[in-house]
C-alpha cells in the first residue's frame, strides 16, 4: 500500500520537516500546486523523484492569478483525493497552507515580470503572470528545494519561472515536464472537470487541430497562413473564440517574424471552449 505522506498545514511544521531531511543529507524537490489533481500532476511527482530524494507538494489555489469575473471561488477543491493520489504517486510531504497565511493583510510587493512573461497569455489575461509569479515566489522560499517540477501544459508560465529564478538568484534547478495528454490527446487539466460529455469531445478537437497546423508547418506551409488556417478550424469545430495561435521561439517566447519557421518554433494555443479556457502547445 502507498505511504501517506506527512501533511503540513504551517511554515513552521514545513520548515521543521525540511530542515531534519537536509540535516540527514536528502536532497528536496517541489511541484507546486493548486489541486484538483490529474495524472499530469503525477507526473510530475514522479519526474522529481527521479532528481531529489524528497519530494513536497503544495496545494493553494492561489487568488492572486485569478482576475475578477475568473473562476477562483468554483475551482475545484478535492484535498483527499488530491493526497490519495499524491501518496499513489511516491510523494514524501504535502504542504497546505491555510489560505489566510500566504498573503497576510500587509502584504504589499508585487512582482512584473517582462520578456517572456508578454504576449501570448498576459494579452487575455494581463495580471496572470504577477500572480504567479508572487506565489511561485513564495512558494520556492517556503520549500527551499534543491530542484521543482513545472509542466509543459502551461509553457509560457514555465518559461517565465525558470527566468524568475535567474533574476532572483534562487538556487533552484527548474525541470520541465512533457505533457500528459488522455488517450484523445486532450492535454490533462483540472478545468476538463467543468465538460459534459458533449463539451469534452469538442475540446478533445484541440490537439487534432494543433499538430495538423504544426504538421503543416512543417511540410512548408507559410507559418501565418496556418494558423490562420487552424483559428478557422476552431471557429468551425463549434469553438466560442480563439484567443491565439501563435509560433514564437521556445525559449523566449518572442514571436516568429515574417511566416518563415525554423528549428527553435513553437506552437502555442488557447481558444474556449463550451465556457472554459483551453491552453495546449507543442513544438514545431
Ligand atoms: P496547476 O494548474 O495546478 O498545475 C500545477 C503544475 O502541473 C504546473 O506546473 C502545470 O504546468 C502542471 N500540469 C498541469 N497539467 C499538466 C499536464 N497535462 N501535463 C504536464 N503538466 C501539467 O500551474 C499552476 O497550477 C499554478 O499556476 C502554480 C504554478 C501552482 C502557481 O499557483
Amino acid at each position: 500500500m502507498a505511504k501517506t505522506p506527512i501533511i503540513v498545514r504551517t511554515l513552521r511544521e514545513l520548515r521543521g520537516q525540511v530542515w531534519e531531511w537536509r540535516g540527514s543529507g536528502e536532497t528536496i524537490g517541489c511541484v507546486p500546486t493548486m489541486g484538483a489533481l490529474h495524472d499530469g500532476h503525477l507526473s510530475l511527482i514522479t519526474l522529481a523523484k527521479k532528481h531529489a530524494g524528497k519530494v513536497v507538494a503544495t496545494i493553494f489555489v492561489n487568488p492572486t492569478q485569478f482576475a475578477p469575473g475568473e473562476d477562483f471561488e468554483s475551482y475545484p477543491r478535492t484535498e483527499a483525493a488530491d493526497i490519495a493520489a499524491l501518496a499513489s504517486a511516491g510523494c514524501d510531504l504535502v504542504y497546505i497552507p491555510e489560505p489566510g497565511s500566504m498573503y497576510d493583510a500587509g502584504h504589499c510587493t508585487s512582482i512584473k515580470i517582462r520578456g517572456v512573461a508578454e504576449s501570448l497569455e498576459t494579452d487575455h489575461r494581463p495580471t496572470f503572470f504577477d500572480g504567479v509569479a508572487i506565489v511561485v515566489t513564495k512558494l520556492l522560499n517556503r520549500v527551499a528545494p534543491d530542484m521543482a517540477v513545472f509542466g509543459e501544459k502551461d509553457y509560457q508560465q514555465l518559461a517565465t519561472i525558470r527566468r524568475l529564478v535567474i533574476d532572483f538568484d534562487m538556487p533552484i534547478k527548474i525541470v520541465g515536464a512533457p505533457i500528459a495528454r488522455d488517450a484523445h490527446g486532450l492535454a490533462l487539466s483540472s478545468r476538463n472537470k467543468y465538460f459534459d460529455t458533449d463539451g469534452l469531445a469538442l475540446a478533445r478537437q484541440l490537439n487534432v487541430i494543433m499538430f495538423e497546423c504544426a504538421a503543416k508547418m512543417r511540410a512548408g506551409m507559410n507559418v501565418d497562413k496556418a494558423a490562420e488556417q487552424a483559428r478557422q478550424a476552431f471557429l468551425d469545430a463549434g469553438y466560442d473564440s480563439v484567443d491565439y495561435v501563435s509560433v514564437a521561439s521556445k525559449n523566449s517566447l518572442t514571436k516568429l517574424e515574417g511566416g518563415i519557421l525554423n528549428d527553435n518554433a513553437r506552437l502555442l494555443i488557447a481558444v474556449h471552449c463550451r465556457g472554459v479556457r483551453l491552453i495546449d502547445n507543442c513544438a514545431i
